[in-house]
């Protein structure tokens, strides 16, 4: 049986003490949340869970194996750092930390000690993304030459980093591990009416290497929830909607034919210049992403291989997003992604 503590219990934090709670092989010990009010909430569902206000009492006690880190950004590399100076294996949330500098030196202090740490970047255990994932790998889109991917909501909207983030840490984490690679550069610009220097939406171009192009827009101001991410190969396109909890994933046998050749001006010509097959809407397992996710973290935990979503891809996406802030502190001048490891 593994033991874990889950710090943070905020809006996030419940779903990880319950999966932990809930999963065979591993049972939540500790929670350790600031406010009271969280701790009292957590009390009243898992009356078995040990609870306190500072890490210290879960990080003291023998029996904790592993520490679950669901509070703010700001607050994550002080805590991940004594997590793992107390010898536990670190599942932190997305994004690991707001600095790459300290990202980069959490991940070789993981390594110095032996200990696991992974990131929660959720979506790399989405059925659908990774369904779409077989589909990139087995060349059946053909070459793929841009992706479009679009986060909006109406909140929740947070003060300790912007939206892109908040919310395009998935984002890149997807498109990172769909085209297997991080991007080169950057352009980004945003607009901030909340709060003033927190960005509520930013629109940024991420470049890949073989000219990949990558739009994220990400927002927390907005009036639709929409999570749609469209990929365009050179001979089939596909599209991943989460907000679709059936039919998440589509492959389009469409294209453009003969784009250059002729011009016309009749509908009929134009309608032939499109090719238009079938849509193939292939059957995606539901499940919980999270429970995918933590499940991989205690494989990991056990000796397990593997390295989908650990720390140095977490510093991957925070190597993108610090070069997002730089490219909207530029007005919107290309920004060198740094590469790492
Ligand atoms: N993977 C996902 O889809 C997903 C979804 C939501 C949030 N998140 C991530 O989870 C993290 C938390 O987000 P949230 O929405 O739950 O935030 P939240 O503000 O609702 O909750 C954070 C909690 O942490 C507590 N806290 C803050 N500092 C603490 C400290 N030093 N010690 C103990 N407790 C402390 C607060 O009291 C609060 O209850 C963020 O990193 C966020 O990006 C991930």
């Amino acid at each position: 049986m593994i033991g874990v503590a889950v710090v943070g219990a905020g809006h996030w934090g419940p779903h990880l003490v319950r999966n932990f709670n809930d999963h065979l092989s591993s049972q939540t010990l500790w929670v350790v949340d600031q406010a009271e009010t969280r701790r009292k909430a957590i009390g009243e569902r898992f009356p078995s869970v040990s609870l306190s206000p500072d890490i210290d009492d879960a990080l003291g006690d023998d029996r904790v194996d592993a520490v679950v880190i669901a509070t703010p950004t700001s607050t994550h590399n002080e805590l991940v750092r004594r997590a793992l100076e107390a010898k536990k294996h670190v599942l932190v949330e997305k994004p690991i930390t707001n600095s790459l500098e300290e990202a980069v030196e959490l991940c070789r202090l993981a390594e110095s000690l032996d200990r696991v740490l992974m990131v929660g970047h959720v979506f790399l255990f989405n059925p659908a993304i990774v369904a779409a994932k077989e589909y990139i790998d087995a060349g059946d889109l053909g070459q793929v030459e841009y992706l479009s991917m679009t986060r909006t909501n109406l909140g929740p909207v947070r003060t300790d980093v912007n939206a892109a983030w908040d919310l395009a840490s998935h984002d890149i984490s997807i498109a990172n591990y769909w085209l297997g690679t991080a991007p080169d550069a950057v352009s980004a610009s945003g607009g901030s009416w909340l709060n003033q220097g927190v960005q509520d939406v930013v629109f940024a171009t991420l470049r890949y290497p073989n000219g990949v192009v990558v739009h994220i827009e990400a927002s927390w101001l907005n009036p639709r929830k929409r999570r749609l991410i469209s990929v365009i190969g050179a001979e089939r396109m596909l599209t991943v909607d989460d907000m679709d909890l059936n039919e998440p994933l589509r492959l389009y046998d469409k294209g453009v034919v003969g784009a250059e050749a002729e011009i016309t001006d009749t509908f009929a010509g134009f309608r032939s210049q499109i090719r238009e097959g079938q849509v193939l809407i292939p059957h995606v397992t539901t499940g919980e992403p999270l429970r995918t996710e933590c499940e991989a973290f205690l494989a990991r935990v056990r000796g397990g291989e593997g390295s989908l979503s650990d720390g140095w891809a977490g510093a991957d996406v925070v190597s993108v997003l610090e070069a997002i802030d730089r490219s909207i502190a530029n007005n919107g001048a290309q920004q060198e992604v740094e590469t790492i490891k």
